[in-house]
């Protein structure tokens, strides 16, 4: 089984900022600063982090090369990446002083996946291969329909949400892993377990988690709930915190660990991100995790 993310790389412009502005204010930022990510690559580097052997597959442009050799630094292989004419993906990030954030996306070169490349990444994978994916990339719908159509099994973290996020694209989802905004978007109920139950009920044969930030995450399936508690972290930036548990969990998974084990190394990983500036730099490794554990 294989492991192919196809999703965005970004270059993020972290702000650090005493609160978050109103409309019509204007404030100096304390610090500013570039660095990696993208929901797609910061997944990887968490998947590739916590043990898996990953593929990368997007797009970014001329300016995007420092993603491309983090991604080959960090062990994964980016044989199917693409540069394309178009800017690299940005994103311009808030991050206030109890290390919560704000996101402003620029798609950019991560809008130029079209149906040719799909077809040309997805001749290289297998039924039973996994595909990952989050919502920051063009032609989702069709990435998921010729997915699905090749007998691979997708996890969907749907974030951020879209109208692209239908309930049949959705539905297609083995594993749907997303936090409470996302969850309440979807499934319109604002309580965690209303909520499971209801994505349960549209997606019958997904298994679902659903992080709550401080109050933990649950894992559901047909058959059982269950609920790991947050560890305990001093937050200096809860950037890619989502997506290293995304990542961890993924890799404590599909490397055999039983739901339970891999929701715990998820959560640690995860505690350790938010302790850490930035968003892929914040991702810890395997043995980081378990040391500090
Ligand atoms: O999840 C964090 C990520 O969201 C950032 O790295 C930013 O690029 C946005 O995609």
């Amino acid at each position: 089984m294989r492991v192919l993310n196809f999703g965005s790389l970004n270059l993020d412009h972290v702000y650090h900022v005493s609160h978050f502005p109103q409309p019509g204010e204007t404030l100096s930022a304390a610090g500013y600063g570039v660095h990696l990510g993208g929901k797609g690559f910061n997944q990887s580097v968490a998947m590739a982090r916590a043990g898996l052997s990953v593929c990368h597959a997007g797009c970014i442009g001329g300016d995007g090369l420092a993603l491309r050799e983090f991604l080959v630094d960090n062990g994964v292989d980016v044989s199917l990446l693409q540069t394309v004419a178009a800017p690299t993906g940005h994103a311009v990030i808030e991050v206030d002083q109890q290390g919560q954030n704000r996101i402003l996306l620029y798609g950019g070169a991560n809008l130029q996946v079209d149906a040719a490349y799909i077809d040309s990444v997805l001749s290289q994978f297998s039924p039973g291969d996994v595909l990952v994916l989050q919502n920051e990339i063009s032609c989702l719908s069709t990435l998921v329909e010729k997915a699905v159509q090749r007998g691979l099994r997708i996890v969907l973290n749907p974030s951020p949400i879209g109208p692209q996020l239908t309930p049949q694209l959705i539905a297609q989802a083995e594993y749907l892993i997303l936090n409470e905004l996302e969850g309440g978007a979807l499934s319109e109920q604002s309580q965690p377990l209303p909520c499971l139950r209801a994505l349960l009920a549209r997606c019958p044969h997904s298994k679902i988690v659903l992080t709550l930030g401080e109050a933990g995450a649950f894992y559901a399936d047909e058959g059982r709930v269950l609920h790991q508690r947050a560890m305990a972290a001093e937050a200096v930036d809860t950037s890619a915190a989502g997506d290293t548990f995304t990542g961890f969990f993924l890799g404590g998974l599909f490397s055999g660990q039983p739901v339970e084990a891999a929701l715990r190394i998820a959560a640690q990983a995860a505690a350790i991100a938010v302790s850490r500036p930035g968003a892929a730099e914040s991702i810890p490794l395997l043995g980081e995790v378990s040391a500090f554990f």
